[in-house]
């Protein structure tokens, strides 16, 4: 019979894989407590316009990557491409401004967009994320930034470069916004096809095209961040000053354009030297007006995303536990006393395996090499009727007979 394969853009995780995630979201939850989040879950499925409202109806994210439903009961209906826009539902739906003056909420789940698949660029991805809503001053945005590096310090990435910039806000971006448009109508006819569509709906776009021609082309274009208010520019030397004195070093870069609309003044973007195209690990920035414009009341936010296939992409290996503290291996006559001891040993919290298999003592420990135990217990059919055991230490290659209890305690202490 045929077989069915996974979604292209979409993968299986592997308990091997599921242990360095599970790895990675501990030293995420962790940071989280440290910096004072509490976790917000929002559902996978949304209304396809909070996307449209939240991220902007001419993103290429709601034009050309959202998948769009319509459920049974003929609702359109999106899977979410992002965690912003439905943090920000929910924030607004449960009222959380009446309970306290400021929320600070991270996620991490799925998310999903159309794009075409290649390393470090799925359909299914995972992203972990921090919203802080109802904070207008910009030592957050900075702190936010140095939490981003702390993670990424514990995972020990190198190679990581920090691009931060301000792109403006309602007072400074519409002038701006004209004076890029003039330029960029200027050097139209050398722009790629979707660049010269990109001047008239999203010129700021232009700015970020990969194409050598529209590089080439907009070497000279004006930057927003050279065109910023007053109050616009006073907000990036807060969050550069912050920066400083946490003693985070960053790129002040004034061509990251966020594919998002929501973003207002701080924007920034960790990319990861190691991976090629794909190489922004997080990104994020500040939304005031997001809430406002989601019905909400006005309230200003700043928050960012990573994704977790990038952050593991460029850590390479990341440490691991040993999988398991003892395999118990069993011959005929034992194998139900062996089954036994592993459950009493579970019960008291390790992890501990036994062979299903029935197979021979030297195949069994050779599977529990293979699963990485730190120790064999042997349940010997003469040593078992003396209530003793055999405890190897599969590290050190040492053995001694000791009684269950003894061998309990010897692994429970290593
Ligand atoms: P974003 O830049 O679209 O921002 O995504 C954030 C991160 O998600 C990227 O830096 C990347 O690591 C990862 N990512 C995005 N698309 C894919 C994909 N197709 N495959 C694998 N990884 C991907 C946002 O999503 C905003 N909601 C961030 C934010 C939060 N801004 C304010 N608050």
């Amino acid at each position: 019979m045929e077989t069915l394969k996974a979604v292209p853009g979409t993968y299986d995780i592997f308990p091997e894989d599921a242990r360095t995630w599970d790895r990675l979201r501990r030293i995420v939850a962790h940071a989280m407590r440290a910096y004072a989040y509490g976790r917000v879950e929002t559902p996978h499925m949304e209304s396809a316009e909070l996307f449209a409202r939240g991220v902007g109806a001419d993103t290429d994210i709601v034009q050309k990557e959202m998948y769009v439903f319509e459920d049974r009961g003929g609702r359109r209906l999106a899977l979410r491409p992002e965690g912003t826009a439905g943090v920000v539902r929910a924030y607004i739906e449960a009222r959380l401004d009446k309970q306290r003056p400021y929320s600070k909420l991270w996620y991490w789940g799925p998310m999903f967009r159309a794009e075409r698949p290649q390393k470090g660029r799925y359909r299914q991805f995972w992203q972990f994320g921090v919203e802080a809503i109802g904070i207008a001053g910009p030592t957050v945005d900075a702190e936010q930034i140095a939490l981003a590096m702390f993670i990424a310090g514990k995972l020990q990435l190198q190679n990581l470069v920090l691009r931060l910039s301000s792109i403006g806000d309602g007072n400074c971006r519409p002038a701006y916004r004209e004076r890029l448009v003039s330029y960029l109508q200027r050097v139209q006819a050398k722009l790629c096809d979707p660049c010269r569509r990109r001047v008239g709906s999203n010129p700021m776009r232009v700015l970020d095209c990969k194409e050598a021609a529209c590089r080439a082309a907009t070497a000279d274009a004006p930057l927003v961040i050279d065109y910023l208010c007053d109050p616009c520019r006073e907000h990036l030397d807060g969050v550069r000053s912050a920066l400083d004195r946490f003693g985070v070093d960053y790129v002040l870069d004034g061509r990251i354009v966020r594919g998002l609309d929501y973003y207002r003044r701080t924007a920034f973007e960790l990319e990861s030297g190691k991976l090629g195209a794909q190489n922004s690990i997080v990104g994020g920035g500040r939304y005031d007006g997001l809430v406002a414009a989601l019905g909400g009341p006005d309230l200003p936010g700043v928050g960012w995303a990573a994704g977790v296939e990038r952050f593991l992409l460029a850590a390479g290996s990341v440490a691991q536990d040993p999988t398991l503290d003892a395999f118990v291996a069993g011959f005929p006559e034992t194998r139900g006393a062996a089954a036994e001891l592993a459950q009493r040993w579970r019960h008291s919290g390790l992890r501990v395996e036994i062979d299903y298999l029935d197979r021979s003592l030297k195949a069994q420990l050779k599977e529990a090499a293979r699963q990485g135990a730190r120790f064999a217990v042997v349940v010997g059919p003469d040593e078992w009727s003396q209530g003793q055991v055999t405890l190897r230490d599969l590290h050190a290659g040492s053995q001694e007979t000791v009684t269950p209890d003894e061998a309990h305690s010897r692994v429970s202490q290593t």
